[in-house]
């Protein structure tokens, strides 16, 4: 098998944000969002945020990750999580947490409107930091009915890897016929194959931080990644490979049909679908449908990869369901929030209409 093949090329992607007079997204830059939502499963939209809104975000991030009490997301990668190789935390219901996530519902209303009713729940806003010798997450679907935004608040390059994406694998009603009436096995084949080559490109990479190359492996981390009866499907675990033990990918997956399939459409894979990684400069958010593949890339570099997020279901979601998915603050379940009281919780910040947005503060 060859290698993973990843581009960066997002442009076809990319919506260059406009606010207009009210402070929220224009309506051109709206329809342009929803096109691409609902073809490609997501957008990119460039410039969201001002350089000093992102650092307001980032200080509150920081000041999250700084406090030793608090609140680990237990929804993927716990290992990373444990030897610090990641830190994924949820950011508390302060007001400044409230006001920050809340500027960024009111801009993205009219496309968060179209997927998400005001009595619809807030799941989790949190803070995702990957350092150099983290794992790369194998390509997997979030619980589905979810609108789920990454924002970028540093600059965030190719060696840090922002998220991969395969654009336009989303669910809806009919999606199973696209590809003439293949798109569901297409797609089962296509993870497959790249979780394969995930698999692979992390124990080799392991077996480097070994022998001494890269970020220097804690005691026992070796052993915990590739040979852990823990339950984490984000690992190269060998052993739960082996029994079954990974919903992501298993050896049972690898059936002689499956393999034999995976032979004969090879050329079909290639030219359907592609990953693609993006590396969001400073200010840009990422929404996405929580059903279409993805994958939280391993960081390359020594500098570490920040991104807020934030997740809104779009419809009544059971409470062990969303708490298996997504990783509410004590504090959001205390006092749960809809996308509705979002929108009241911070007041809005009109521009004039020649503008765009970028003198505009987040917090007066
Ligand atoms: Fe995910």
């Amino acid at each position: 098998m060859r290698g993973l093949e990843v581009s960066n090329d997002t442009s076809a992607f990319e919506v260059p944000v406009v606010l207009d007079d009210r402070g929220i997204l224009a309506d051109h830059c709206v329809r342009q969002a929803l096109a691409m939502m609902d073809s490609h499963g997501l957008v990119v939209l460039t410039g969201l945020l001002s350089d000093r809104e992102a650092d307001e975000g980032l200080d509150l991030m920081r000041q999250t990750i700084d406090d030793p009490d608090r609140h680990k997301c237990t929804f993927a990668s716990e290992t990373d999580n444990r030897y610090v190789r990641r830190d994924f935390c949820s950011l508390p219901s302060t007001p400044p947490v409230i006001r920050f996530a809340a500027t960024l519902c009111q801009r993205l209303e009219e496309v968060y409107s179209e997927y998400c009713g005001r009595s619809r729940a807030l799941l989790e806003v949190i803070t995702l930091t990957s350092y150099l010798g983290s794992s790369h997450q194998y390509i997997h679907r979030d619980p589905s009915g979810v609108i789920s935004l990454l924002v970028a608040v540093e600059d965030v390059s190719d060696q840090q890897g922002g998220t991969v994406f395969v654009p336009g694998t989303h669910i809806y009603g009919g999606a199973g016929n696209k590809h003439g009436g293949n798109a569901e096995e297409l797609m089962r084949l296509f993870r497959i194959r790249c979780n394969y080559r995930i698999m692979l490109y992390n124990l080799k990479k392991l077996w480097a931080m070994r022998k001494g190359e890269g970020a220097p492996l804690a005691s026992g981390e070796f052993l915990d990644r590739v040979f852990s009866t823990r339950w984490d499907e984000h690992q190269p675990n060998l052993l739960r490979f082996v029994l079954g033990k990974n919903s992501q990918f298993s050896l049972a997956m690898l059936s002689p049909g499956t393999l034999w399939k995976l032979y004969r459409q090879r050329e079909t894979l290639d030219k359907l679908f592609r990953l693609v990684q993006a590396a969001p400069r400073k200010g840009t958010a990422i929404l996405y449908r929580s059903d279409l593949l993805h994958a939280g890339p391993d960081n390359r570099s020594s500098r570490p990869r920040r991104l807020f997020g934030m997740s809104i279901a779009r419809d009544i979601v059971e409470t062990k369901y969303w708490h298996d998915g997504y990783s509410p603050d004590p504090s959001l379940i205390a006092h749960p929030m809809s996308f509705g009281d979002l929108l009241e919780a911070a007041p809005r910040h009109p521009v004039p209409a020649s503008s765009t947005h970028k003198d505009n503060a987040l917090v007066d």
